[in-house]
C-alpha cells in the first residue's frame, strides 16, 4: 500500500532541513512519526525554566543505564556463570582480556554511581513534592525500577563468586528460611539446591543478564511516558500548564531541546569527570563499592567473620538487624501508641476501622511470630513505604521551599537517620550499634507515619503564583 503523502517535514528548534537530509526525514516521516515523537518529547516539551542542580540526576541515571548494559554485555562474552569457572573468569577478565580490567570496574563503580545518583534524584522528589498529584504514577514507576535495581545489584553481586558474593546471598536466602510454614522450601526453591551453588548462579545471571535489565527498560520508557503526559514539577511545586500563551505554550517553560539537553550534558561532563578519577585512582572506594573479601573466591566452609552488604543496601541491612527480641516490645507500644493515634485525632472512619483491625492481628502475631522475621518484614516494609509518599503527605503546598518547619526538620533528621543507618550496616555487630540503630529506625518510621500529621499541623510560606528564578 502506498504511504498516504505527507508536506515535507520541518524539525523545530533544528532550522530548515535541504535535501538529501530533509528527503530522507520526510521518507521516514511518512512511514514512522519521528517528527512528532521529537516535537513531542524533546523540541517542544516544555519544562519549567527554574530547574536546578537536583534536576541532572535524571537524565545521569540514564546514562549510567546505558554504561551498565553496554559494559554488562561486553563482560558477558568472557564471564562464566558456572560455580567452577566464575571467579577464575573474572580474573582473566581483570588480568588477561584488553581492556577488561577497565570495562569490569566501569561496572562495578557503575553500580555505586547508579545508586549514589537514585538517592539523589529520589531525595529532590521528597525535597520538591515530586510525587504529589498528578505525578503519583511517576513516583510508583520509579519506585518499583528502585526495587528493581535492588535486585538487579543483588543478583549480580552473586556473579563474581567471591566470599561475599556467596555468604552475602546465603545471608539473605536463608532469612526466608524465618518465614513460617513455607520458609524452608521456599529458600530451597529460591536456590535452587540446599545451600547456594551452581543451580543459583545460574538463575542469578539469567535474571541479572537479561530478565531484570528488560524490565528496568521498560519502567523507565513508563517512568518518563508519564512524566510527559503530566509535565515536569519544579523547585518552587508550582503547575506552568496553568499559565499559557495564546499559542498554548507554557510561559514559565522552555524547551527541553536545545535548552535542558545543554545543561544536561554539562551535569554528564562533571558526572564523567568524577567518575573517570574514581575509577582510575578509588575503584574499589576503601572496600565499599568493591569489598575486599570478595577478592577471595567462595568457600563454603569457611563464613567470613564480618558480612556485610554493599552500602547502597545497608540502611535497610541495619533495621534488619536492629529487630532483636527486646526490640519487640519498643514496637509492640509503638503499635498500641499508634492505633491510639489515629483513634483519637484521625477523622476518617476507615482508617479508625482499620486501626482497630489491623493492630490486634499485628499485636498478636509478635508474640507468635520469632524476631528475626520481624526483622524481614520491617526491611521490606523500609524499602517499600516510599510508594505510599503520595498519600502520606497532606500538606497544602509541594515545595519544600514553602512547607513549615516541622517538615524541613523531619526531612533533614531522615536524612540524617538514613546515612546513619548505612554506616552502621556496614559496621560489625556491637551493644552501641545496634541500640544506635534501633533509634534510627523508629526515627525513619516515623518520618512517615507520622507524616499526614505534621504536614497538616504547620504554617506553610504562600505559594507564588509563577515559578521563581
Ligand atoms: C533507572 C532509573 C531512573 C531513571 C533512568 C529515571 C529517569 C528520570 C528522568 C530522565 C526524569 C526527568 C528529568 C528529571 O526530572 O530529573 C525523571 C523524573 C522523575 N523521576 Fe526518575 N528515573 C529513575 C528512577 C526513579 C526513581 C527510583 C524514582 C523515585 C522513586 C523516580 C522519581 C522521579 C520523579 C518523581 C520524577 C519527576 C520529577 C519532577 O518533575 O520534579 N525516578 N526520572
Amino acid at each position: 500500500m502506498a504511504a498516504t503523502k505527507k508536506e515535507p517535514v520541518v524539525v523545530s528548534g533544528a532550522g530548515p532541513l535541504n535535501a538529501p537530509l530533509g528527503g530522507l526525514l520526510t521518507w521516514v516521516d511518512q512511514r514512522f512519526p519521528l517528527v512528532s515523537q521529537w516535537k513531542d518529547h524533546m523540541s517542544e516539551y516544555y519544562a519549567p525554566k527554574n530547574f536546578n542542580f537536583w534536576y541532572y540526576f535524571g537524565s545521569l541515571a540514564l546514562v549510567i543505564l546505558v554504561l551498565q548494559i553496554v559494559t554488562g554485555i561486553f563482560l558477558t562474552m568472557h564471564y562464566k556463570p558456572s560455580a567452577a569457572e566464575a571467579f577464575a573468569s573474572v580474573e582473566y577478565i581483570m588480568r588477561d582480556v584488553p581492556g577488561g580490567w577497565l570495562i569490569r570496574y566501569m561496572h562495578s563503580t557503575g553500580a555505586s554511581a547508579f545508586f549514589l545518583v537514585i538517592y539523589l534524584h529520589m531525595f529532590r522528589g521528597l525535597l520538591y513534592g515530586s510525587y504529589r498529584a498528578p505525578r503519583e504514577l511517576i513516583w510508583i514507576f520509579g519506585m518499583v525500577i528502585y526495587l528493581a535495581l535492588m535486585a538487579e545489584a543483588f543478583f549480580g553481586y552473586l556473579l563474581p563468586w567471591g566470599q561475599m558474593s556467596f555468604w552475602g546471598a546465603q545471608v539473605i536466602i536463608n532469612l526466608f528460611d524465618a518465614l513460617p510454614i513455607i520458609g524452608p522450601d521456599l529458600s530451597t526453591w529460591v536456590r535452587g539446591d540446599f545451600v547456594v551453588g551452581d543451580a543459583t548462579l545460574n538463575r542469578f545471571f539469567a535474571f541479572h543478564v537479561i530478565a531484570l535489565p528488560l524490565a528496568i527498560l521498560g519502567l523507565v520508557a513508563a517512568h518518563i511516558l508519564a512524566l510527559h503526559e503530566v509535565g515536569s514539577n519544579n523547585p518552587d511545586g508550582v503547575e506552568i500548564k496553568e499559565h499559557k500563551n495564546e499559542k498554548g505554550i507554557p510561559v514559565d517553560g522552555i524547551p527541553f531541546f536545545p535548552y535542558y539537553v545543554v545543561k544536561d550534558a554539562l551535569g554528564v561532563a562533571v558526572f564523567a569527570a568524577v567518575f573517570c578519577a574514581i575509577l582510575f585512582f578509588a575503584p574499589e572506594m576503601g572496600g565499599y563499592f568493591l569489598e575486599y573479601n570478595n577478592f577471595v573466591p567462595a568457600d563454603p566452609l569457611k563464613t567470613p567473620s564480618h558480612i556485610a552488604p554493599v552500602w547502597y543496601f545497608t540502611p535497610y541491612y541495619s533495621i534488619l538487624r536492629a529487630v532483636t527480641e527486646d526490640f519487640i516490645w519498643v514496637l509492640r507500644a509503638g503499635v498500641v501508641a499508634y492505633t491510639l493515634l489515629i483513634l483519637f485525632t484521625s477523622r476518617g472512619c476507615l482508617s479508625k476501622l482499620l486501626a482497630v483491625a489491623i493492630a490486634p492481628v499485628v499485636l498478636i502475631a509478635m508474640g507468635v511470630i520469632e524476631a528475626k522475621v520481624w526483622g524481614v518484614v520491617l526491611m521490606g516494609v523500609a524499602s517499600m513505604i516510599f510508594f505510599l509518599m503520595p498519600w502520606l503527605d497532606k500538606s497544602p503546598v509541594k515545595s519544600i521551599r514553602y512547607k513549615g518547619k516541622l517538615s524541613r526538620w523531619a526531612l533533614t533528621i531522615f536524612t540524617v537517620v538514613f546515612l546513619v543507618l548505612g554506616y552502621y550496616g556496614t559496621q560489625s555487630v556491637t551493644p552501641a550499634g545496634t541500640l544506635i540503630s534501633q533509634i534510627g529506625s523508629l526515627i525513619y518510621f516515623a518520618f512517615f507515619l507520622l507524616m499526614p500529621w505534621y504536614t497538616q499541623m504547620e504554617q506553610t510560606l504562600p505559594v507564588p503564583d509563577r515559578v521563581t528564578t
